[in-house]
């Protein structure tokens, strides 16, 4: 048998003092709330965009509130870009501990409108980026001795709506390579981990949100009774990456409102209230 690690005391279960955290797509609405939190709980973060442009603000504001922030760009659709992105945020933080692969995009169309140039664009950032970003990884992680992934999939990778077939696609990808990084390098002391939200209600989202029709669905199908906000998925992704999880590995958590759960057949009653 392997040894059990030595974890922190259950306060700091969640701190990340000292761990070096590499954040993509940490300019959008989702990336820039998780790389405050975890500049909050001690962490070094590299928060990466397309453009430093995009992501300055965001080290300016974690150095105001006293923490440490490092900014990178990098265009992930080109596989060469993510390992030099790899390379780089290694020698800025001097390692790597954890890495959130969070950027993303969404073009949204009918299955038959889709075109080659919609799908090859949707899979490379979406599903080839974090692939070849995680095996770039791969040596620092294993170095850090508590290496771990934390993949932005989707509630689509197992709930699916119109117009979303590519981006549905690829975060099933992404949930299933999960599962399969866990398996191959839970060897290398590397804990790949992914949570899959419902609609959280960003820019990203408001085509969907934004319109009367879609709102009341959301409001409707939800039990909670309304959309996630950005800042409901820091739990769970300090959680995947700090000791809190030592031994969670090729796990997604699902945060959905209750969306799985099932339905109210009694709100279709005449007399419901
Ligand atoms: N918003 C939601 O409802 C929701 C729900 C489930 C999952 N997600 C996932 O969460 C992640 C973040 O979503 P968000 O709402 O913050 O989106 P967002 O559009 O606000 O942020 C995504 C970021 O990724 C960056 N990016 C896109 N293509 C890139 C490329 N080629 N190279 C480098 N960076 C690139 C964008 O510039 C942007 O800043 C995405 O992976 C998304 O699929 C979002």
């Amino acid at each position: 048998m392997r040894p059990a690690p030595a974890l922190p005391p259950t306060t700091e279960l969640f701190r990340m003092d000292g761990m070096r955290v590499l954040l993509t797509g940490a300019g959008g609405a989702i990336g820039s709330v998780l790389a405050r939190a975890f500049a909050d709980l001690g962490a070094v973060v590299t928060v990466h965009d397309l453009t430093t442009d995009k992501v300055q603000p965001l080290v300016a504001a974690i150095e105001e509130a006293g923490g440490t922030a490092y900014a990178l760009s990098a265009d992930i659709s080109h596989a060469d870009q993510c390992s030099r992105l790899i390379d780089e945020a290694v020698a800025t933080m001097g390692g790597l501990d954890v890495l959130v692969n969070g950027a993303g995009i969404n073009r949204r169309k009918p299955i038959l409108e889709v075109t080659v140039d919609d799908f090859d664009a949707i899979t490379a950032v979406n599903m080839r980026a974090v692939y070849f970003l995680s095996q770039a990884a791969h040596p620092h992680l294993k170095s850090s001795g508590r290496g771990s992934i934390v993949n932005l999939s989707s509630l689509s990778a197992r709930y699916s709506f119109n117009t979303i077939s590519v981006y549905a696609a690829t975060k099933a990808a992404v949930s299933g390579m999960t599962r399969s990084f866990a398996r191959e390098w839970v060897k290398d002391d590397i804990r790949v981990n992914c949570i899959e939200p419902s609609v959280v209600q960003t820019e990203f989202t408001k085509p969907l949100w934004g319109e009367d029709h879609r709102y009341r669905w959301f409001e409707d199908t939800t039990p909670i009774g309304r959309l996630a906000q950005a800042n409901e998925l820091v739990g769970a992704v300090i959680f995947l990456a700090t000791p809190a999880s030592s031994y969670i590995t090729g796990q997604s958590i699902v945060i959905e409102g209750g969306i799985l759960a099932g339905g109210d057949w009694d709100s279709y009653a005449e007399n419901n209230s």
